[in-house]
């Protein structure tokens, strides 16, 4: 009788992890069912992902990458940041795999904007200087702000989805490298997406939504046009 239990107890436990899987398996890019699937993005065929280059034409080179090796100039633009970005569209290698990398570089005081990652949960480790980094809860977590200075050598983590930036309160420059759960995670720049739409979001709207004159919101679209 008491084995009896057992049993019933342990298939109850394996049905309640089985229905747990999908939701794991959903929570990052699709599995691949192949070694690689080296990315062919002149192709015309639309997949979840590309189409894979023929296996003879998709050589070393594409499971390498030294493209942030270097990082870009963090002058060249008003955020004082700069994204050497490494996903799928800059390495074709990582189609179909579930992952990809950015390097970004900050002057003193340079900014990478509040954004959002729809598709990745991002770690990152700051390789040199020191970054405030922030991230803003959901309306579960009453929007707590969270935030820390991360310094050279320590990481932090970015829940997929959640708000968040990262800023350099140091007198050097900063440069950090993040990695996703996506081959590509996308990126929704909130200062942009407000207010650098394209068609631009009618202004009736934002005055309401933000409780400003019209003024303000002509003001905040005209420092986005053109996108940075
Ligand atoms: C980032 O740096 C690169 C290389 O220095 C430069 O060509 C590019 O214009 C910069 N990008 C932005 C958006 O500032
Ligand atoms: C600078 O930040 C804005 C959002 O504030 C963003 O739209 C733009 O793409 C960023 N530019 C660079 C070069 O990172």
């Amino acid at each position: 009788m008491e084995n009896c239990f057992k049993t019933l107890a342990v298939v109850v436990i394996v049905v309640l992890l089985l229905q747990q899987a999908p939701v794991l398996v959903r929570a990052t890019d699709a599995d691949p069912l192949q070694d690689f699937c080296v990315a062919d993005l002149d192709s015309e065929v639309t997949v979840n992902g590309h189409a894979c280059k023929p296996a003879s034409a998709a050589g070393d080179e594409f499971l390498f990458s030294s493209k942030i090796a270097t990082g870009g100039d963090v002058n060249a633009n008003p955020n004082g940041s700069n994204v050497t970005e490494l996903d799928v569209a800059e390495w074709p290698g990582v189609n179909t795999l579930g992952v990809s990398m950015n390097r970004v570089d900050f002057a003193p005081g340079g900014t990478n904007p509040p954004h959002i990652h729809p598709r990745a949960t991002e770690v990152g480790i700051v390789l040199r200087g020191e970054l405030l980094v922030g991230i803003i809860g959901t309306l579960d977590t009453g929007n707590r702000y969270y935030s820390k200075v991360v310094r050279a050598g320590e990481t932090f983590v970015i829940p997929r989805g959640l708000m968040h930036f990262q800023f350099n309160v140091g007198k050097t420059e900063a440069t950090m490298v993040v990695s996703f759960n996506s081959q590509n995670p996308g990126i929704v720049f909130v200062p942009l997406t407000l207010f650098g739409s394209n068609p631009p979001i009618p202004t009736p709207v934002l005055v309401k939504a933000l409780r400003v004159d019209a003024g303000v919101v002509e003001l905040l679209k005209s420092k986005f046009t053109g996108g940075y």
